[in-house]
């Protein structure tokens, strides 16, 4: 399972970026607007600029503001423009679902974004999105279950072998992160204290202390 940052905040990138287990960055426009980076060319410098930080082959999903289909074509195809990395991303809507079909005919790839149901999931695998982005956290926010929506999407995947990778976002929590592999993920993108916890565990803390102390002891 790939791991991705889901923030727009470049300290934070740098941060999981040096863990050396970061393989892509996702945003969204109110993580954009959380750093105050407002303006197309502000907007466009970020992206580059994480994209650099993240180095070759991790790539970083840009979403496009525009609803229409033209006018997500015309946006996409600046964001695809500006690096390698760049995967657009592009809500499930119909004229989204169009684009994404449209950017899959021209080798662009795409992260269909705000999936909330199967239906949803199948309609972006048959537009060749390349990945899926269902939000679990604001399914458990609404008391429906998230992780049994991963679930769902990756058996309907493997069975009908749809080459859209899941990629499970809106993660809020390390057990998310852990029952989004379990579910079948292929990418989980989380908030950076979503993944520092993690490494969390008493017992690493408890057997660390001992083993310096005893270190200490024997050593002076
Ligand atoms: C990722 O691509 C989504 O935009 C993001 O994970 C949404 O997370 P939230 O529900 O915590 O805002």
């Amino acid at each position: 399972m790939l791991f991705f940052i889901d923030t727009a905040n470049l300290d934070q990138i740098r941060e999981a970026a040096a863990l050396g287990i970061l393989d892509g960055v996702t945003t969204n426009p109110s993580l954009m607007a959380k750093e105050g980076i407002t303006g197309e060319a502000n907007v466009l410098k970020h992206y580059r600029d994480i994209c650099e930080i993240v180095g070759e082959d991790r790539d970083v999903s840009a979403e496009v503001i525009a609803t229409d289909f033209k006018g997500m074509v015309e946006e996409g195809k600046r964001l695809a423009e500006l690096h390698e990395n760049i995967v657009v991303k592009v809500p499930m809507t119909p004229d989204g679902v169009k684009a994404i079909a449209h950017f899959t005919e021209i080798g662009i790839r795409t992260n269909c974004t705000l999936v909330f149901s199967a239906g949803q999931a199948i309609l972006a695998a048959k537009a060749g999105a390349t990945y899926l982005s269902p939000f679990v956290g604001r399914v458990d926010d609404i008391t429906w279950d998230g992780i049994a929506l991963i679930k769902e999407i990756s058996e309907i995947y493997d069975m009908q072998a749809y080459e859209t990778a899941i990629l499970a976002a809106s993660i809020r929590t390390p057990l998310h992160i852990v029952q989004a592999a379990k579910a079948g993920a292929d990418v989980v993108t989380c908030p950076l204290p979503a993944i520092m916890g993690l490494f969390k565990h008493p017992l690493t803390d408890i057997g660390l202390a001992q083993f310096l102390a005893d270190h200490k002891k024997a050593n002076g």
